[in-house]
Protein backbone atom coordinates (compact mmCIF):
# COMPACT_ATOMS: atom_id res chain seq x y z
CA UNK A 1 0.00 0.00 0.00
CA UNK A 2 2.91 2.57 0.63
CA UNK A 3 4.08 4.38 -2.29
CA UNK A 4 7.19 4.81 -1.89
CA UNK A 5 8.95 1.69 0.11
CA UNK A 6 13.14 2.88 0.24
CA UNK A 7 12.73 3.68 3.68
CA UNK A 8 10.60 0.51 4.65
CA UNK A 9 13.96 -1.88 2.52
CA UNK A 10 16.79 0.48 4.20
CA UNK A 11 15.33 0.15 8.18
CA UNK A 12 13.85 -3.68 7.50
CA UNK A 13 9.76 -2.33 8.76
CA UNK A 14 6.60 -2.45 7.59
CA UNK A 15 5.26 0.61 7.94
CA UNK A 16 7.17 4.02 7.29
CA UNK A 17 6.30 5.38 11.00
CA UNK A 18 8.90 6.26 12.91
CA UNK A 19 7.89 7.03 16.42
CA UNK A 20 10.30 9.79 17.35
CA UNK A 21 12.71 9.57 20.20
CA UNK A 22 12.30 11.37 23.12
CA UNK A 23 14.33 11.95 25.71
CA UNK A 24 13.33 11.36 29.23
CA UNK A 25 9.42 9.73 27.37
CA UNK A 26 10.30 7.55 25.59
CA UNK A 27 10.98 3.89 27.06
CA UNK A 28 12.42 0.14 26.32
CA UNK A 29 8.71 -0.73 26.30
CA UNK A 30 6.98 1.81 23.77
CA UNK A 31 10.16 1.02 21.91
CA UNK A 32 9.72 -2.92 21.65
CA UNK A 33 5.77 -1.97 21.26
CA UNK A 34 6.23 0.16 17.95
CA UNK A 35 9.30 -2.05 16.15
CA UNK A 36 6.82 -5.34 17.32
CA UNK A 37 3.35 -3.70 15.29
CA UNK A 38 6.12 -2.74 12.40
CA UNK A 39 7.09 0.84 13.00
CA UNK A 40 10.85 1.97 14.01
CA UNK A 41 10.68 2.17 17.87
CA UNK A 42 13.33 5.40 18.97
CA UNK A 43 14.32 5.59 22.53
CA UNK A 44 16.22 9.26 23.60
CA UNK A 45 19.35 8.68 24.53
CA UNK A 46 20.68 12.43 25.81
CA UNK A 47 21.52 12.29 28.97
CA UNK A 48 22.43 8.43 29.34
CA UNK A 49 26.19 7.23 31.00
CA UNK A 50 27.75 4.18 28.87
CA UNK A 51 26.39 1.72 31.08
CA UNK A 52 22.40 3.29 31.26
CA UNK A 53 23.02 2.92 27.45
CA UNK A 54 23.65 -0.69 27.70
CA UNK A 55 20.88 -1.42 30.51
CA UNK A 56 18.77 0.25 27.61
CA UNK A 57 20.17 -1.85 24.65
CA UNK A 58 19.46 -5.16 26.60
CA UNK A 59 16.03 -3.75 27.40
CA UNK A 60 14.62 -3.35 24.19
CA UNK A 61 16.47 -6.75 22.38
CA UNK A 62 14.29 -8.33 25.42
CA UNK A 63 11.33 -6.14 23.66
CA UNK A 64 11.88 -6.78 20.47
CA UNK A 65 14.16 -8.46 17.89
CA UNK A 66 13.03 -6.18 14.85
CA UNK A 67 14.81 -2.93 14.36
CA UNK A 68 15.01 0.01 16.40
CA UNK A 69 16.77 3.28 17.07
CA UNK A 70 19.11 5.03 19.98
CA UNK A 71 19.11 8.57 19.26
CA UNK A 72 21.78 10.88 20.67
CA UNK A 73 22.11 15.18 21.06
CA UNK A 74 25.38 16.15 18.88
CA UNK A 75 25.66 19.58 20.46
CA UNK A 76 28.64 21.20 20.53
CA UNK A 77 30.20 21.71 24.32
CA UNK A 78 29.20 24.62 25.74
CA UNK A 79 30.80 27.41 26.94
CA UNK A 80 30.66 27.60 30.97
CA UNK A 81 30.32 30.99 32.32
CA UNK A 82 28.71 30.77 35.97
CA UNK A 83 28.76 34.99 36.38
CA UNK A 84 26.38 35.38 33.09
CA UNK A 85 24.22 32.60 35.03
CA UNK A 86 23.37 34.92 37.87
CA UNK A 87 20.56 37.55 36.52
CA UNK A 88 19.19 34.06 35.78
CA UNK A 89 19.67 32.58 38.89
CA UNK A 90 18.39 35.45 41.15
CA UNK A 91 14.82 35.32 39.01
CA UNK A 92 14.56 31.43 39.25
CA UNK A 93 14.99 32.08 42.95
CA UNK A 94 11.34 33.30 44.11
CA UNK A 95 10.27 29.56 42.31
CA UNK A 96 12.64 27.70 44.10
CA UNK A 97 11.44 29.24 47.58
CA UNK A 98 7.87 28.80 46.15
CA UNK A 99 8.26 25.18 45.75
CA UNK A 100 10.47 24.79 48.62
CA UNK A 101 13.62 23.23 47.56
CA UNK A 102 16.43 25.28 48.38
CA UNK A 103 18.70 27.29 46.91
CA UNK A 104 18.96 27.67 42.65
CA UNK A 105 22.30 25.64 41.73
CA UNK A 106 24.93 27.06 40.15
CA UNK A 107 25.32 26.08 36.39
CA UNK A 108 26.75 23.36 35.36
CA UNK A 109 27.42 20.96 32.22
CA UNK A 110 25.07 18.45 32.96
CA UNK A 111 25.58 16.24 30.85
CA UNK A 112 27.88 15.76 27.44
CA UNK A 113 27.18 15.37 24.02
CA UNK A 114 28.17 12.33 21.76
CA UNK A 115 31.77 12.05 22.89
CA UNK A 116 34.15 9.25 22.78
CA UNK A 117 32.79 7.05 25.73
CA UNK A 118 29.17 7.23 24.17
CA UNK A 119 30.91 5.99 20.29
CA UNK A 120 32.77 3.44 22.12
CA UNK A 121 28.97 1.88 23.69
CA UNK A 122 27.48 2.23 20.15
CA UNK A 123 30.52 0.47 18.41
CA UNK A 124 30.45 -2.63 20.69
CA UNK A 125 26.19 -2.52 20.92
CA UNK A 126 25.94 -1.77 17.15
CA UNK A 127 22.21 -1.42 17.71
CA UNK A 128 20.82 -1.07 14.12
CA UNK A 129 20.08 2.40 13.86
CA UNK A 130 21.11 5.34 15.27
CA UNK A 131 19.62 8.80 14.92
CA UNK A 132 21.17 12.02 15.73
CA UNK A 133 20.03 15.81 16.59
CA UNK A 134 21.64 18.90 16.76
CA UNK A 135 23.71 18.14 14.10
CA UNK A 136 26.42 15.21 13.74
CA UNK A 137 29.55 13.85 15.82
CA UNK A 138 32.91 14.23 14.11
CA UNK A 139 33.27 12.38 10.67
CA UNK A 140 35.68 9.62 12.36
CA UNK A 141 33.01 8.98 14.51
CA UNK A 142 30.44 8.94 11.63
CA UNK A 143 32.83 6.75 9.28
CA UNK A 144 33.21 4.15 12.13
CA UNK A 145 28.85 3.82 12.99
CA UNK A 146 28.50 3.11 9.13
CA UNK A 147 32.05 0.65 9.03
CA UNK A 148 29.71 -1.44 12.04
CA UNK A 149 26.93 -1.70 10.07
CA UNK A 150 24.72 1.00 11.61
CA UNK A 151 22.20 2.68 9.68
CA UNK A 152 22.59 6.45 10.12
CA UNK A 153 19.56 8.99 10.29
CA UNK A 154 19.83 12.91 11.18
CA UNK A 155 17.40 15.93 11.47
CA UNK A 156 17.83 19.18 9.00
CA UNK A 157 15.39 21.84 9.60
CA UNK A 158 16.78 23.59 6.16
CA UNK A 159 17.21 22.44 2.61
CA UNK A 160 20.77 23.39 3.30
CA UNK A 161 20.99 21.04 6.03
CA UNK A 162 19.59 18.35 4.30
CA UNK A 163 22.67 18.71 1.62
CA UNK A 164 25.31 18.98 4.71
CA UNK A 165 23.94 15.75 6.38
CA UNK A 166 23.46 13.93 2.86
CA UNK A 167 27.01 14.24 1.86
CA UNK A 168 28.14 13.81 5.45
CA UNK A 169 26.90 10.16 4.88
CA UNK A 170 23.18 10.11 6.30
CA UNK A 171 21.26 6.73 4.92
CA UNK A 172 18.20 8.85 5.61
CA UNK A 173 17.30 12.61 6.43
CA UNK A 174 14.55 13.75 9.09
CA UNK A 175 12.50 17.20 7.57
CA UNK A 176 11.75 18.80 10.97
CA UNK A 177 9.30 21.38 10.43
CA UNK A 178 8.60 24.31 13.01
CA UNK A 179 5.28 22.81 13.90
CA UNK A 180 7.54 20.03 16.25
CA UNK A 181 7.19 19.38 19.23
CA UNK A 182 10.53 19.02 21.56
CA UNK A 183 14.02 20.97 20.67
CA UNK A 184 14.61 22.73 17.25
CA UNK A 185 16.96 20.46 15.62
CA UNK A 186 18.85 23.62 13.43
CA UNK A 187 22.60 23.16 13.68
CA UNK A 188 23.99 24.76 10.42
CA UNK A 189 22.97 28.36 10.88
CA UNK A 190 21.17 31.00 13.39
CA UNK A 191 18.49 29.21 15.24
CA UNK A 192 15.66 32.09 12.99
CA UNK A 193 16.56 29.94 9.67
CA UNK A 194 15.11 26.75 11.31
CA UNK A 195 11.57 28.04 11.48
CA UNK A 196 10.32 26.84 8.00
CA UNK A 197 6.82 24.32 8.48
CA UNK A 198 6.41 21.00 7.69
CA UNK A 199 4.58 21.71 4.06
CA UNK A 200 7.51 23.84 2.60
CA UNK A 201 10.21 22.20 3.97
CA UNK A 202 9.18 18.22 3.06
CA UNK A 203 9.46 19.12 -0.25
CA UNK A 204 12.48 21.04 -0.81
CA UNK A 205 14.28 18.94 1.07
CA UNK A 206 13.06 16.04 -1.03
CA UNK A 207 13.85 17.73 -4.16
CA UNK A 208 17.18 18.76 -2.89
CA UNK A 209 18.77 15.29 -1.55
CA UNK A 210 18.41 11.65 -3.05
CA UNK A 211 18.21 9.55 0.34
CA UNK A 212 14.92 8.61 1.95
CA UNK A 213 13.01 11.74 3.74
CA UNK A 214 11.03 11.35 6.57
CA UNK A 215 8.60 14.03 7.60
CA UNK A 216 8.59 15.56 11.29
CA UNK A 217 6.39 17.83 12.69
CA UNK A 218 2.85 18.55 13.55
CA UNK A 219 1.91 14.89 11.85
CA UNK A 220 -1.05 13.40 13.95
CA UNK A 221 -3.08 10.89 12.14
CA UNK A 222 -3.49 9.01 9.13
CA UNK A 223 -4.60 12.50 6.92
CA UNK A 224 -1.05 14.18 8.53
CA UNK A 225 0.81 10.82 6.95
CA UNK A 226 -1.03 10.95 3.65
CA UNK A 227 -0.16 14.37 3.21
CA UNK A 228 3.21 14.17 3.91
CA UNK A 229 3.19 11.19 1.60
CA UNK A 230 1.92 13.36 -1.15
CA UNK A 231 4.64 15.75 -0.80
CA UNK A 232 7.15 13.21 -1.47
CA UNK A 233 8.46 11.88 2.01
CA UNK A 234 8.74 8.13 2.19
CA UNK A 235 7.75 8.25 5.66
CA UNK A 236 6.86 10.10 8.72
CA UNK A 237 8.45 10.97 12.34
CA UNK A 238 5.75 11.34 14.89
CA UNK A 239 6.80 11.89 18.93
CA UNK A 240 3.90 13.83 20.38
CA UNK A 241 1.11 11.55 19.19
CA UNK A 242 3.20 8.53 21.29
CA UNK A 243 3.26 10.88 24.57
CA UNK A 244 0.15 9.35 25.80
CA UNK A 245 0.58 5.88 25.23
CA UNK A 246 0.51 4.40 28.59
CA UNK A 247 3.68 2.84 27.48
CA UNK A 248 5.47 6.16 27.18
CA UNK A 249 7.36 7.89 30.81
CA UNK A 250 4.92 11.26 31.16
CA UNK A 251 3.82 13.04 33.91
CA UNK A 252 -0.47 13.11 34.09
CA UNK A 253 -0.42 16.50 34.24
CA UNK A 254 1.82 16.78 30.86
CA UNK A 255 -0.22 14.05 29.52
CA UNK A 256 -3.81 16.24 30.51
CA UNK A 257 -2.22 19.49 29.04
CA UNK A 258 -1.85 17.64 25.40
CA UNK A 259 -5.31 16.02 25.68
CA UNK A 260 -7.22 19.28 26.50
CA UNK A 261 -4.91 21.76 24.93
CA UNK A 262 -5.35 23.42 21.75
CA UNK A 263 -2.87 24.04 18.52
CA UNK A 264 -1.83 27.82 20.01
CA UNK A 265 -1.13 26.25 23.79
CA UNK A 266 2.25 25.88 22.34
CA UNK A 267 5.25 28.22 22.56
CA UNK A 268 9.05 28.01 20.73
CA UNK A 269 11.50 28.58 24.06
CA UNK A 270 14.73 28.52 25.14
CA UNK A 271 14.06 28.62 28.68
CA UNK A 272 13.89 25.01 29.18
CA UNK A 273 17.53 24.14 28.54
CA UNK A 274 18.75 27.00 26.31
CA UNK A 275 18.20 25.76 23.18
CA UNK A 276 14.59 26.79 21.58
CA UNK A 277 12.08 24.11 21.55
CA UNK A 278 8.41 23.51 21.23
CA UNK A 279 6.13 23.09 24.88
CA UNK A 280 3.71 23.58 26.12
CA UNK A 281 2.75 27.36 27.87
CA UNK A 282 2.96 27.70 31.38
CA UNK A 283 3.14 29.77 33.94
CA UNK A 284 7.16 29.75 34.16
CA UNK A 285 8.03 30.19 30.44
CA UNK A 286 5.43 33.26 30.32
CA UNK A 287 6.91 35.05 33.43
CA UNK A 288 10.71 34.57 32.19
CA UNK A 289 9.57 35.84 28.82
CA UNK A 290 11.61 38.82 28.52
CA UNK A 291 15.05 36.83 29.43
CA UNK A 292 14.50 34.49 26.55
CA UNK A 293 17.73 35.81 24.72
CA UNK A 294 19.82 35.55 28.29
CA UNK A 295 19.63 31.99 28.76
CA UNK A 296 22.97 30.19 29.38
CA UNK A 297 23.87 28.11 26.58
CA UNK A 298 22.44 24.64 25.93
CA UNK A 299 22.29 22.58 28.21
CA UNK A 300 23.50 24.78 30.89
CA UNK A 301 20.69 26.52 31.48
CA UNK A 302 18.89 22.90 32.06
CA UNK A 303 21.49 22.93 34.84
CA UNK A 304 19.45 25.91 36.75
CA UNK A 305 16.39 24.53 35.95
CA UNK A 306 16.42 20.88 36.37
CA UNK A 307 15.41 21.23 39.79
CA UNK A 308 11.91 23.23 39.28
CA UNK A 309 10.81 20.99 36.70
CA UNK A 310 11.17 17.89 39.05
CA UNK A 311 10.18 19.96 41.61
CA UNK A 312 6.81 20.68 39.72
CA UNK A 313 6.21 17.24 38.65
CA UNK A 314 6.03 16.12 42.34
CA UNK A 315 4.00 18.60 43.27
CA UNK A 316 1.46 17.98 40.25
CA UNK A 317 1.47 21.10 38.87
CA UNK A 318 2.26 22.21 34.88
CA UNK A 319 3.44 25.70 36.41
CA UNK A 320 7.11 24.82 36.19
CA UNK A 321 7.61 21.13 34.01
CA UNK A 322 8.77 21.30 30.33
CA UNK A 323 6.30 19.56 28.64
CA UNK A 324 7.24 19.54 25.18
CA UNK A 325 4.62 19.27 22.26
CA UNK A 326 3.77 20.02 19.03
CA UNK A 327 1.27 22.25 17.53
CA UNK A 328 -1.07 19.02 16.48
CA UNK A 329 -1.02 17.86 20.45
CA UNK A 330 -4.78 18.32 20.52
CA UNK A 331 -5.05 15.69 17.90
CA UNK A 332 -3.51 13.07 20.59
CA UNK A 333 -5.50 9.71 21.04
CA UNK A 334 -4.53 7.93 24.40
CA UNK A 335 -4.06 4.31 23.50
CA UNK A 336 -1.05 1.46 23.67
CA UNK A 337 1.63 1.79 20.90
CA UNK A 338 0.72 -1.10 18.75
CA UNK A 339 -2.86 -0.13 18.46
CA UNK A 340 -2.16 3.98 17.55
CA UNK A 341 0.50 2.44 14.73
CA UNK A 342 -2.47 0.09 13.43
CA UNK A 343 -4.65 2.89 14.03
CA UNK A 344 -2.75 5.05 11.96
CA UNK A 345 -1.95 2.77 9.40
CA UNK A 346 -5.44 1.93 8.75
CA UNK A 347 -6.54 5.67 8.53
CA UNK A 348 -3.73 6.28 5.98
CA UNK A 349 -5.05 3.39 3.47
CA UNK A 350 -8.11 4.95 3.90
CA UNK A 351 -6.93 8.40 2.80
CA UNK A 352 -5.05 7.19 -0.12
CA UNK A 353 -8.26 5.19 -1.51
CA UNK A 354 -10.36 8.85 -1.47
CA UNK A 355 -8.05 10.88 -2.75
C1 LIG B 1 8.67 15.24 24.38
C2 LIG B 1 9.56 15.34 23.18
C3 LIG B 1 10.92 15.04 23.32
C4 LIG B 1 11.76 15.04 22.22
N1 LIG B 1 13.06 14.64 22.37
C5 LIG B 1 13.82 14.42 21.27
C6 LIG B 1 15.08 13.77 21.39
O1 LIG B 1 15.52 13.40 22.47
N2 LIG B 1 15.78 13.57 20.25
C7 LIG B 1 15.31 13.94 19.01
O2 LIG B 1 15.98 13.70 18.00
N3 LIG B 1 14.11 14.55 18.88
C8 LIG B 1 13.37 14.78 19.97
N4 LIG B 1 12.12 15.36 19.83
C9 LIG B 1 11.67 15.83 18.50
C10 LIG B 1 11.14 14.67 17.64
O3 LIG B 1 12.21 13.91 17.14
C11 LIG B 1 10.31 15.14 16.43
O4 LIG B 1 11.04 16.05 15.65
C12 LIG B 1 8.98 15.75 16.82
O5 LIG B 1 8.38 15.05 17.87
C13 LIG B 1 8.05 15.77 15.62
O6 LIG B 1 6.96 16.61 15.84
P1 LIG B 1 5.60 16.14 16.58
O7 LIG B 1 5.93 16.14 18.03
O8 LIG B 1 4.63 17.20 16.19
O9 LIG B 1 5.25 14.78 16.07
C14 LIG B 1 11.26 15.41 20.93
C15 LIG B 1 9.90 15.73 20.80
C16 LIG B 1 9.05 15.71 21.91
C17 LIG B 1 7.59 16.04 21.71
Amino acid sequence: MWPKTDLLDLLGIDHPIVQAPMAGSTTPALVGAVSNAGGLGSLGCARQTPDGLRAINADIRKATNRPFNLNFFAHEEPNLDPAAAEEMRERLAPYYKELGIGEVPQATVPYAGFDDAILETMLDLRPPVISFHFGLPDDAAVQALKEAGVILIASATTVAEAKLLESSGMDAIIAQGYEAGGHRGTFAGPMETGTVSTFPLVPQVVDAVDVPVIAAGGIADGRGIAAALALGASGVQMGTAFLTCPEASVHAVWQKQILEGQAEDTMVTALSSGRPARLVRNRLYNELADLEHDAPPFPVHYSLVAPLRTAGGSQDTPDFQAMYAGQAMAMNRAMPAAELIETLVAETRDVLSKL
